[in-house]
């Protein structure tokens, strides 16, 4: 059958397959609360107008609100035939106090009701995660204050390059999750606008108070064309590509702890709580938390895919295709929070192994350019130094050992102007202290830096 709020056009009921088909419900009934939200704001608007009247509001008050404890009880009769959540409940409304629960829709449609529901949704997710940004920027920054002086090797093309310290490298991350922040709170301000007042698509002739419902839902603006309003997605693909951006940045992280976790590197050590065992190997202890935060990445660039195409080439106004941007939206929403908390919790629970990372530095001649920029002080141009280094690298990767290894006759065989004050430089501390401009990784810089981020995520 019909539902009974639009029957009156149709002589033929939908066919059973067509109305499964069509329906929303069973994944927007997730809206629900938005939804009365939304609908109280409404009403109340309408009899602060006169367009209904206070008994009318306040049977509407009492029914939504016996709706909301049916809903959380989980004894709320959700129906296919009711199509999706707005129907549903106006439906159980009208049900439950009669002819003042048909008046709610006046001056509106499920078109922009529909909007608001999921912007209302959207925003306080977005508040929720970027609480969780903010706990795993700390996280991370507190990792960085601990580990300030901890030296690794730093990597280019996943080769040992120079060394860096482990703070250091925490706090690249936190700068990327950073910037995911920044992405996320801008991209608020652009949910944070209110549909309602647009109808279906063309406004409406009711003398709605538009900027009495906008402080009613605390949007900070209200959409300034109704053809815009009731088809605009963008900022679903706003968040949905935030959430891609913070998701790769996660899976570039999950890489890295992924091949610091293994025998080869042992760089740190994840807590068991956040690995598995193998059913065969016994020796196995895999980093299933990581891989899995790697692989969520796929889906989240998926939703957002989605969306985009969902959107392209789709006429004004609204069009039902629309109901396919809330299973994309609600799995990233759920995928990021997830991914955000395993990730937290993990790193809060690493530790790290400082010899294993030293004796990675020292396999890879890390103080090379250490070596050049020490022959360039006794005055050689840069580019005879490197091609005098590139030499002695040669000459210890044929008889084994690294540069700090070498006696100085042997140095010295290579050029003469190498003193005995070029044992400071071969050290890892000497390179890394070195480097302490701004954004350097020399330990006081780093645990100035560290500082500053917890400084930041605290002004927040
Ligand atoms: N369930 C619909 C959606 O999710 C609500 C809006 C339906 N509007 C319409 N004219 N059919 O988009």
């Amino acid at each position: 059958s019909n539902p009974a709020l639009w029957g009156g056009r149709f002589t033929e009921a939908t066919d059973a397959f067509v109305q499964a088909f069509t329906a929303s419900v069973t994944f927007d009934q997730r809206l629900a609360s938005y939804d009365i939200q939304g609908s109280l704001a409404h009403a109340k608007m309408l009899a602060a107008q006169s367009i209904i009247t206070d008994e009318d509001y306040q049977a509407i008050v009492g029914g939504l609100s016996q709706i909301s404890a049916e809903i959380e009880r989980g004894e709320f009769q959700w129906s296919i035939a009711l199509e999706d959540v707005h129907m549903n409940i106006e439906s159980r409304l009208t049900q439950l106090i009669g002819a003042a629960g048909k008046k709610l829709h006046t001056g509106r449609s499920r078109n922009d009701q529909v909007a608001t529901d999921i912007r209302l949704f959207l925003r306080d997710e977005i508040d929720a995660i970027a609480s969780q940004l903010l706990e795993t920027i700390a996280v991370l920054g507190q990792l960085a204050d601990r580990e300030h002086a901890t030296i690794m090797p730093g990597f280019t093309h996943l080769q040992t390059a120079q060394p860096v310290t482990f703070g250091h490298h925490m706090l690249a991350w936190a700068e990327m999750l950073k910037r995911d922040y920044g992405r996320l709170i801008d991209s608020r301000a652009r949910c944070n606008s209110m549909p309602l007042g647009s109808a279906a698509l063309a406004g409406t002739p009711y003398p709605l108070d538009r900027q009495m419902t906008m402080s009613e839902l605390g949007f900070e603006t209200m959409s300034a064309n109704s053809l815009d309003a009731v088809s605009d997605r963008d900022f679903i693909i706003e968040f949905c590509s935030f959430a891609s951006v913070l998701m790769m940045h996660m899976s570039r992280f999950s890489e890295e702890l992924i091949l610091w976790t293994s025998a080869q590197f042992g760089f740190i050590n994840l807590p068991d709580k956040f690995c598995t065992g193998s059913s065969i190997m016994p020796q196995k202890k895999n980093p299933d938390v990581p891989e899995l935060l790697r692989g969520k990445t796929g889906r989240v660039y998926g939703h957002l895919m989605s969306v985009l195409t969902l959107m392209k080439s789709q006429p004004l106004a609204y069009n039902k295709d629309n109901q396919e941007d809330k299973e994309p939206l609600f799995d990233t929403v759920d995928t990021v929070r997830n991914s955000l908390t395993a990730f937290r919790d993990m790193m809060a629970a690493v530790t790290v192994n400082p010899p294993a990372m030293r004796q990675a530095v020292a396999r890879g001649f890390a103080t090379a350019t250490d070596l050049a920029d020490y022959l360039v002080g006794k005055g050689l141009p840069f580019r005879d130094a490197h091609e005098v280094v590139g030499k002695a690298v040669g000459w210890c990767v044929e008889h084994g050992g690294d540069l700090s290894d070498l006696p100085l006759e042997q140095l010295q065989a290579f050029h003469p102007s190498i003193t005995a004050d070029v044992s400071e430089v071969l050290t890892l501390e000497g390179s890394v202290n070195a480097r302490s401009l701004p954004g350097g990784t020399a330990p006081v810089r780093v645990a100035e830096a560290a500082k500053a981020t917890l400084a930041w995520v605290e002004e927040r």
